[in-house]
C-alpha cells in the first residue's frame, strides 16, 4: 500500500510499503478513506527528530470503512463506517473506566514512562503504525473504533478522531462559568475549534489569540474577538483586561503548544538538539528539554485570579521555568494532558448526526492526495497557501 513516511527532519517521502494484517483478535483493518493532518504532526516534522525512525507510517486523524476484523471484534463488521481515536484504548482497565482513556493501561508505553499509545506518534508513544496510509491497523478496535451513519461527506465525521474530542476536553478543563469569558490562545484547528465550542456551550465572549492574519480573520467570522500576538503584543493583555472589567479572563486556553511563535531562548536549545547525535539529542530533550513558552505565559497573565487555565497545545520538555509563586497567589488552576477521545465521543456525536451543529462540513481547506504529502507538510508548517487543516484522501 501507499504510506506518508517521515525520514529525516523536514523530510516526508511517500513509498510502497506492506499491508497491514490483523496480529491480535481485537485488531480490525481498515480501508481509509479520509485522514487529517495535525498541528501534532508539525512536532515529529520538525522538533520531536530524536524519537523517530526513518520510515515510521505518520498520521493519527482516520477514518474509513472496515474491511477484515479480529476473531473476538463483535461490535464491528466488515463495510461499516469507522472514525478511529488517535490514542490506542481498551476500554476496560482503571484509567479508561475513569474516562482516562489517553493513560490506558494496557497500551502504556511503560519503557519510556508514557500513557497510552498513539498511532503514528514516535517510540516514545508506541511506534505504532500512522494513519496517512491506504490502510490501517486498528488494535483495541472492539472499543476504539467509532461507528458513524453513512450519508453525509466524510468531514462531517472525521474530526471525532481527534480535533473535536481535543477542542471539546480543552473546554470542558477550562470550566467557563456561565456567561464567562474564555481566551483561547492558537486559532488553528484546535483552537479555533475550542472556540465554536466554548460559544455553543454559552461562554458570553471568546477572545482568540493568533499570529497569522488569515487565522484570526477566520475566527472573526464566527464571532471571535481577535487579538493578534504579534503586532498587539504589548497591549494584548490590557485588552484583555478592559474586556473584562479589569479582572482577566475567567478561563485561557492554551492551543498553541511548544513551538510558540516569539520566545527565542528554547529555540537556541531545540535547534541545537536538532544538530545532536539521536542518543545525546533524547537525553538533552527529555532531561534539560524547555519549550518555547511564550503563548503559555501569556495565557498565564490573561487568566484572572482564581480562573482556569486549560492547556490542550502539546508540550515536551521536562525542565521548563514557570512562574510558580506568581500562579500560586493569583490561584490559577491548571487542567491539561493528551485528549481522552473515547470519553467524549458518544457526547459530540449527536451534534454531527442531525445537522452540522460546529459547522465542520467546510472546515477543512484542503483535500489532497497521498502522493502531496510532501508539499502539504511544508505548506501546513509555513501556514502558507491558507492551509488550515489538510485532509487527505486515499
Ligand atoms: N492535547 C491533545 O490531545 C492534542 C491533540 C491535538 C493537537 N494538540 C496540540 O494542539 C496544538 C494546536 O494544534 P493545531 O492542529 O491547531 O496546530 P497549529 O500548529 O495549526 O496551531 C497552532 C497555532 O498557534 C499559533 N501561534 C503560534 N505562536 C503563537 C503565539 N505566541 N500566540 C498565539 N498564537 C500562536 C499559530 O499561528 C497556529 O495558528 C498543537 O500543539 C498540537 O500538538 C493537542
Ligand atoms: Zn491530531
Ligand atoms: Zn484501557
Amino acid at each position: 500500500m501507499k504510506a506518508v513516511t517521515w525520514q529525516g527532519k523536514k523530510k516526508i517521502a511517500v513509498q510502497t510499503v506492506s499491508d497491514p494484517i490483523i496480529q491480535e483478535p481485537t485488531d480490525a483493518i481498515i480501508k481509509v478513506t479520509s485522514s487529517g493532518l495535525c498541528g501534532s504532526d508539525l512536532h515529529l516534522y520538525e522538533v520531536m527528530t530524536p524519537f523517530m525512525n526513518e520510515g515510521n507510517i505518520l498520521g493519527h486523524e482516520p477514518m474509513g470503512i472496515v474491511q477484515e476484523i479480529g476473531s473476538s471484534v463483535t461490535n464491528l463488521k466488515v463495510g461499516d463506517r469507522v472514525v478511529v481515536p488517535f490514542n490506542i484504548s481498551c476500554g476496560h482497565c482503571f484509567m479508561c473506566n475513569d474516562g482516562m482513556q489517553s493513560q490506558c493501561e494496557t497500551t502504556q508505553v511503560r519503557e519510556f514512562n508514557r500513557g497510552a499509545a498513539l498511532f503514528g506518534y514516535t517510540k516514545l508513544y508506541g511506534e505504532v503504525a500512522g494513519a496517512q496510509a491506504e490502510y490501517l491497523r486498528v488494535p483495541h478496535a472492539d472499543y476504539g473504533a467509532v461507528k458513524v451513519p453513512a450519508g453525509p461527506s466524510d468531514d462531517r465525521f472525521l474530526y471525532l478522531s481527534d480535533v473535536l474530542p481535543t477542542a471539546w476536553q480543552a473546554v470542558e478543563y477550562a470550566k467557563i462559568p456561565k456567561e464567562g469569558t474564555v481566551v483561547v490562545f492558537g486559532l488553528g484547528p484546535i483552537g479555533e475549534m475550542a472556540a465554536r465550542i466554548a460559544k455553543y456551550r454559552g461562554a458570553k465572549m471568546v477572545i482568540g489569540v493568533d499570529v497569522v492574519p488569515d487565522r484570526l480573520e477566520r475566527a472573526k467570522r464566527r464571532g471571535v474577538y481577535t487579538v493578534n500576538a504579534e503586532t498587539q503584543s504589548n497591549e494584548l493583555i490590557d485588552i484583555i483586561a478592559s474586556l473584562t472589567d479589569g479582572r482577566g479572563a475567567d478561563a485561557a486556553i492554551d492551543a498553541v503548544g511548544m513551538e510558540a511563535h516569539g520566545s527565542p531562548g528554547a529555540k537556541l536549545l531545540q535547534s541545537g538538539a536538532g544538530m545532536l547525535p539521536d542518543v545525546v539529542a533524547e537525553k538533552v530533550f527529555q532531561k534539560a528539554g524547555i519549550d518555547r513558552l511564550s503563548a503559555l505565559l501569556m495565557a498565564m497573565e490573561s487568566v484572572r485570579r482564581g480562573g482556569t487555565l486549560s492547556i490542550v497545545g502539546v508540550y515536551a520538555g521536562v525542565a521548563d521555568p514557570l512562574p510558580l509563586g506568581t500562579l500560586f497567589d493569583r490561584q490559577i488552576t491548571i487542567k491539561m494532558g493528551q485528549a481522552n477521545v473515547r470519553r467524549w465521543t458518544d457526547d459530540i456525536l449527536p451534534l454531527l448526526t442531525d445537522k452540522d451543529e460546529l459547522g465542520v462540513d467546510d472546515f477543512a481547506t484542503h483535500h489532497l492526495s497521498l502522493d502531496e504529502a510532501p508539499e502539504a507538510y511544508e505548506k501546513f508548517q509555513q501556514k502558507a497557501d491558507g492551509a488550515f487543516k489538510i485532509v487527505f484522501n486515499p
